[in-house]
């Protein structure tokens, strides 16, 4: 899938938290996230996204004209036993779907965690969620396992499929 090319990807500022939670919220009416919309608030997110350092998490965003169309972020793993790893999640704009945006924000989370050394990433979906599960398959990911009822969205329980991609080093140059 090749990407149009008036869609950059970038490093999201907090001047793009305004954005990012109209996104999220969007994507929460759709139900599949799980995330409470009204919990959203473009301040908070500011400030997060002002305090965020790289060799913690990054967060990413797509934009098309200075408009964001997508959001990534890849969160490091905090304990002495996890701090090898990532998790990645992500959200693009209902009206900007199928256009390889998801690609391209994964691409960018796996560019984050190649360059911190981390080893891997991981991802939780809703097995309700089709577009997600195909995705991660899509870029390599694979099935880990399944949590049941992990997820509850609205009323309903939801089983989570757990997601993992491993990262090998860059081979050396020649
Ligand atoms: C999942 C999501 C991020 C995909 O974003 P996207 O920009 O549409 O994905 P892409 O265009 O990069 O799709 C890449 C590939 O994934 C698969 N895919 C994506 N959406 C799909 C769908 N609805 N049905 C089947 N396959 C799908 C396809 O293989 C696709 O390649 P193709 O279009 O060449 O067939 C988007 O649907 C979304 O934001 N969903 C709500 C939030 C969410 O579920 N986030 C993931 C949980 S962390």
């Amino acid at each position: 899938m090749v990407v149009e090319s008036a869609i950059r990807l970038r490093a999201a500022t907090e001047a793009d938290a305004d954005a990012i939670v109209a996104l999220l919220r969007s994507v929460a009416a759709e139900g599949m996230l799980g995330i409470d919309a009204a919990s959203l608030n473009p301040k908070e997110e500011a400030v997060r996204l002002a305090a965020l350092e790289l060799e913690h998490a990054c967060a990413l965003v797509t934009v098309h004209q200075s408009c964001v169309v997508g959001f990534a972020v890849g969160v490091r793993g905090l304990e002495p036993t996890t701090v090898h790893t990532a998790t990645a999640s992500l959200a693009v704009d209902p009206r900007w779907r199928r256009r390889g945006i998801g690609q391209l924000l994964l691409q960018g989370v796996r560019a984050w965690a190649m360059a911190a050394g981390l080893r891997r990433i991981g991802a939780g979906v809703a097995r309700s969620n089709a577009a997600a599960l195909a995705l991660f398959h899509r870029a390599g990911y694979a099935v880990e396992g399944v949590q049941r009822d992990q997820l509850r969205i609205g009323d309903t329980f939801c089983d989570e499929v757990l997601f993992g991609l491993i990262l090998l080093p860059a081979a050396e140059p020649k």
